[in-house]
């Protein structure tokens, strides 16, 4: 066995999944200021640290992605934040795109960028512990959206930042998400994240990227939020896993959905069906950002010395979606 496919099971053994705790500052801001804290180093901190010490990080969390900002800081114990993380028995890893930027020659449509000077930066990022990395490709959907030109531009752009991570020793998540956003029915999210995903992993091939050593993080196949075709949540995991059987080759060892916009519950049930309904060898698992912590975000903004209370709040919902992962949650373990 590779040694990246020891770290990508690693990171999703016995329905653990991954925190993406990798909102840039930007972003980081705009979620603070929605709950009235002011976004300063010292309170992003403080929030991410709050949540890498809980007790769930060992029994749930296998992976926390992080952003260049957090990596590089220090817990109040003084430690840097990837051995804070490695002691609670997670791995680090950290975001290493630059952002979705205006793509030329489409209108509405983006491209990620930060290939410029990315192998000396994963060679930082490596000396300061990280074992995995995250790049997302973001597409629109709508009639002519995405574009060729979006799925053949951010299939070369993950495939050749997954081979530089590789190269790095580190295990790449490659992400490639169909926005939720729209009118469009879930039949077109199967029809567009189908197309999407094959691309990726022509150019993943062609890169000669280790398929064993990294892990998909696609969206599931959801109708948009502002469509009138409504599908069950057994619909959306039989849809979701026949996307995934039409166009993951089996090498691929893990599969870890992203939330992208669904609450907290909605998200977990659909993992649950995904798990339980799991005819494929992949291991079935979660990467989300706000659907693992919107409430404990909302707990914390009340009183943010509250650290017990707000990782009470952060390991039940790193609980609830463990045992959606392994196909054991039901709605009556919420509270
Ligand atoms: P969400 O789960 O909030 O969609 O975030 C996941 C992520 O890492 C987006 O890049």
């Amino acid at each position: 066995m590779s040694e990246l496919n020891t770290i990508a099971l690693k990171i999703l053994e016995k329905g653990k999944g991954i925190l993406a705790a990798d909102e840039s500052t930007g972003t980081m801001t705009k979620r603070l200021e929605d709950v009235n804290v002011p976004s300063t180093p010292d309170n992003r901190l403080l929030f991410r640290e709050t949540l890498f010490s809980a007790s769930c990080m060992s029994e749930c969390i296998g992976g926390v992605i992080l952003y260049d900002e957090t990596i590089k800081q220090e817990s109040s114990k003084k430690d840097k934040i990837p051995k804070l993380i490695l002691e609670m028995g997670s791995l680090p890893g950290i975001k290493v795109d630059t952002g979705a930027k205006i793509l030329a020659g489409s209108t509405n449509e983006k491209i990620t960028e930060g290939l410029d000077g990315l192998r000396e930066r994963l060679k930082e990022y490596y000396k300061l512990g990280a074992k995995f990395t995250k790049w997302r490709g973001v597409y629109n959907i709508s009639e002519n959206y995405p574009s060729k030109l979006s799925i053949q531009s951010n299939a070369h752009a993950l495939a050749r930042y997954s081979a530089l991570v590789q190269e790095n020793n580190m295990v790449p998540i490659v992400e490639p998400e169909v926005l939720m956003d729209g009118e469009h029915s879930a039949k077109d999210c199967f029809e567009k994240t189908s197309e999407v995903i094959k691309k990726c992993f022509e150019e993943l091939i062609l890169h000669k990227v280790d398929l064993k050593g990294i892990i998909l993080k696609p969206n599931m196949i959801l109708a948009g939020n502002k469509s009138k075709d409504k599908i069950s949540n057994k619909e959306v995991a039989e849809l979701t896993l026949k996307c995934l059987k039409n166009s993951v080759p089996t090498e691929v060892p893990g599969i870890a959905f992203l939330s992208g916009g669904q609450s907290e519950i909605e998200s977990t049930e659909n993992l649950n069906l995904i798990s339980k309904i799991n005819d494929t060898n992949f291991i079935i698992s979660y990467s989300y950002g706000r659907a693992l912590q919107q409430s404990a975000l909302k707990f914390w903004s009340k009183d943010i010395r509250n650290i017990e209370g707000t990782q009470k709040v952060f390991n039940h919902r790193a609980k609830m979606n463990t045992l959606a992962a392994q196909g054991n949650w039901s709605k009556d373990l919420e509270i």
